[in-house]
């Protein structure tokens, strides 16, 4: 199977994975024919990628971390609660709202049980499967690499689940941020950028007192923009003062920030955007961390599309362990960017100049083309 814009993709093709909806639901089924009119209606539903099933790929298959059932309980969870908390100050004194700490320390049981069963996995953020409201994927993003990142570290059940909420509770805070701010295209006055960074000191009260919920959690809120050198808000803490659980996310949180599109600023490469935290290394980043984020983390996951400097594209099939960011890459269209009959593979770790200079940029083409 292979991942595919929602542009790019034609009647007659056939779905490889469920797509879900917003709720968790399942809004398409496997080997689901495309027609028009389903196409049109993804297209409306915001979802930009789907796995499609072809005959010169399905032999690639993607290693599933999470199992479906959890993925469904993930979204659902995420989507219900943060509601609950955007819709919080508009209730009435008096009024319960549902508390947060129970559902989502059984979520992150789940998703400690499905990720023990593949703990060599590579993480592939790609395996979430689903576009979503930006908070809510950005939120479970985060949540599923810190929680690899920390198995690998070695952390207990305990600590993973902890870490886990935080990691997916780290920007709650936004949901009381104006959302002229949080959507607003182009870069943030003095004053926006301010009441932006409220968010994290916003999360820790939202968290603090909330039944159940260790105080870590809260902790992570508060702390996931500080910077090890003092240079991050909201305190300019340093070092050791910022605990390790916040690090983490921090961490994710920059790296998915920076390779998602986001409204008010491109994607960059996953490879540029390692080396980017890599000039934070010892300054911003803690260098034990962002060695085992590249060590773990599968830039390029299996089934995306990908250009070649020579501008032959085709999709990932294979990770190299060794060199996780130098991918095996089937080759489907030539120099010449017509689609090949027979197609054939080019191991990026043996042929050292090779680049990636695309992921899936045949979308951003089709949206600038399409005056998105
Ligand atoms: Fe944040």
């Amino acid at each position: 199977m292979r991942l595919l814009p929602i542009v790019k993709c034609r009647p007659g093709m056939k779905l490889a994975k469920k797509i879900f909806s917003q709720d968790g639901l399942v809004l398409l089924g496997e080997n689901i024919e495309l027609t028009e009119r389903l196409l049109s209606r993804l297209e409306q539903c915001g979802i930009q990628y789907v796995y499609i099933a072809d005959s010169r790929t399905e032999d690639i298959v993607l290693p599933s971390l999470i199992s479906e059932e959890t993925m469904q309980h993930a979204l659902k969870d995420v989507r219900k609660n943060f509601r609950a908390m955007m819709d919080r100050p508009k209730r009435e004194k008096g009024i319960t709202y549902p508390y947060i700490a129970q559902p989502f320390k059984q979520l992150m049981n789940q998703i400690i049980d499905d990720l023990s069963g593949h703990q060599d996995a590579m993480i592939m953020l790609l395996d979430m499967g689903s576009v979503d409201h930006y908070l809510y994927q950005h939120s479970l993003n985060v949540c599923v690499y810190t929680m690899l990142l920390g198995m690998a570290y070695g952390y207990s059940r305990d600590e993973l689940a902890t870490l886990g909420m935080g990691a997916l509770l780290h920007d709650i805070g936004k949901t009381q941020i104006s959302i002229d701010v949080l959507k607003k295209p182009g870069s943030l006055s003095r004053e926006e950028f301010e009441s932006m960074k409220l968010h994290t000191r916003i999360g820790y009260e939202l968290l603090k007192d909330e039944p159940n919920m260790p105080l870590l959690v809260a902790h992570c809120a508060l702390q996931h923009h500080e910077r090890i050198d003092g240079s991050g808000y909201p305190r300019g803490i340093k070092g050791n003062e910022i605990h390790d659980y916040a690090k983490w996310v921090g961490l994710v949180d920059s790296y998915d920030a920076m390779t998602t599109n986001r409204i008010y600023s491109d994607p960059i490469l996953p490879h540029h955007a390692i080396e980017r935290l890599y000039a934070g290394s010892g300054t911003l980043y803690e260098q034990r961390m962002l060695q085992l984020f590249r060590d773990k983390v599968a830039i390029y996951p299996i089934g995306i599309s990908v250009k070649l400097q020579t501008g032959e594209e085709g999709v990932v099939s294979d990770i190299n362990h060794s060199y996780p960011h130098r991918p095996v890459v089937r080759v489907l269209y030539n120099e010449a960017g017509e689609e090949l009959r027979t197609p054939y593979e080019i191991d990026l770790s043996k042929r050292l100049t090779m680049m990636i200079v695309g992921v899936n940029d045949d979308i951003r083409e089709a949206q600038q083309v399409a005056g998105v």
